[in-house]
């Protein structure tokens, strides 16, 4: 068998333009752009590649971004202040606050202090705990493990039912994906670094969510016959025949595994271009619902 390689970029542009048209309208009800503000704190590469990233894609899409950008010493204080101004602002509709923050901010304490309506990331503890109890649903949920939904879903995987398997535990991806697949009523199994017998569980799983990490780590031969996998993993590994001396690679090794399974993403270009995109309709939604509330 050879795998369908699942397309994130058709897919999230398809959406990006939807979001772009639906800023538009915005615009053209209220007289200016929906805001999103960003909080990042730290010279984390990765994260100041992530928070340009979302820059560049909300300046496309005509979503209006405030960044606070704040240096590795910020104090819990400075963190707080930032989004309290964020929270303020009228022209604010979500905010993102860039994990992980510097270790002496308290991580728990700063979501907390978020705005429930601005929280688009889904990362206040009151939505992550909706998020997990039965028959309620929060108003907005992590952008990763959404965009994976998307995929799911517009590959026409079946969800409810299914074994899905999540390797890995985050609380920005695994856990808050092992919610999401409760709800859409798969059978739900979490693996991580802990895990003795990581191979036999994978083999009953009719959908993988690999977010672990390691890059190249879960093999085909772990794999049912069929199955869907969504390789959330971007790990960079040296690559000396590359100009740039390295690549990227998912925790999936994509070499072995399109030979077993049915469809898997394509790393990078997978699920990457779909967070950004997923960040972008909640904006969207809670810019439709702050301002619809203040008609009221
Ligand atoms: N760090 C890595 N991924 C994410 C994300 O989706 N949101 C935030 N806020 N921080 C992250």
């Amino acid at each position: 068998m050879t795998a369908t390689i699942i397309d994130g970029n058709v897919i999230a542009n398809r959406m990006r333009e939807e979001i772009a048209q639906d800023a538009q309208r915005f615009k053209e009800q209220y007289g200016y752009s929906p805001g999103l503000g960003v909080v990042l704190a730290g010279d984390n590469p990765a994260s100041q590649q992530y928070v340009r990233m979302k820059q560049n894609a909300c300046k496309k899409a005509g979503i209006e971004s405030v960044s606070h950008i704040m240096t590795k010493d910020s104090t819990q204080a400075e963190v707080e202040a930032a989004v309290a101004q964020l929270n303020q602002d009228p022209k604010i509709h979500g905010i993102l606050v860039q994990l992980p923050l510097p270790q002496q901010v308290d991580e728990e304490s700063i979501l907390r202090q978020v705005s429930l309506d601005k929280d688009v990331d889904g990362f206040h503890p009151i939505n992550i705990g909706m998020l997990g109890m039965k028959g309620r649903d929060p108003l907005f949920t992590p952008a990763t493990p959404t965009g994976c939904m998307v995929l799911l879903n517009e590959i026409g995987a079946t969800i409810e039912g299914a074994n899905a398997v999540v390797v890995g535990r985050s609380n920005i991806v695994g856990l808050p994906m092992a919610l999401m697949l409760i709800k859409a009523n798969a059978t739900v199994t979490v693996v991580h670094s802990r895990t003795k017998n990581m191979p036999d569980i994978l083999k009953q799983a009719d959908i993988v969510i690999a977010a672990i990490g390691k890059p190249n780590f879960i093999k085909g031969h772990w794999l049912k016959p069929g199955s869907v996998v969504i390789d959330v993993g971007t790990n960079r590994v040296d690559d000396p025949e590359s100009e740039k001396g390295y690549k990227w690679v998912g925790d999936v090794d994509l070499e072995s595994a399109q030979n077993v399974v049915s469809a898997i993403t394509k790393v990078p270009g997978g699920v990457g271009p779909m967070t950004i995109t997923m960040l972008m309709h909640n904006t969207m939604k809670a810019a439709w619902r702050i301002e619809q509330a203040k008609q009221r």
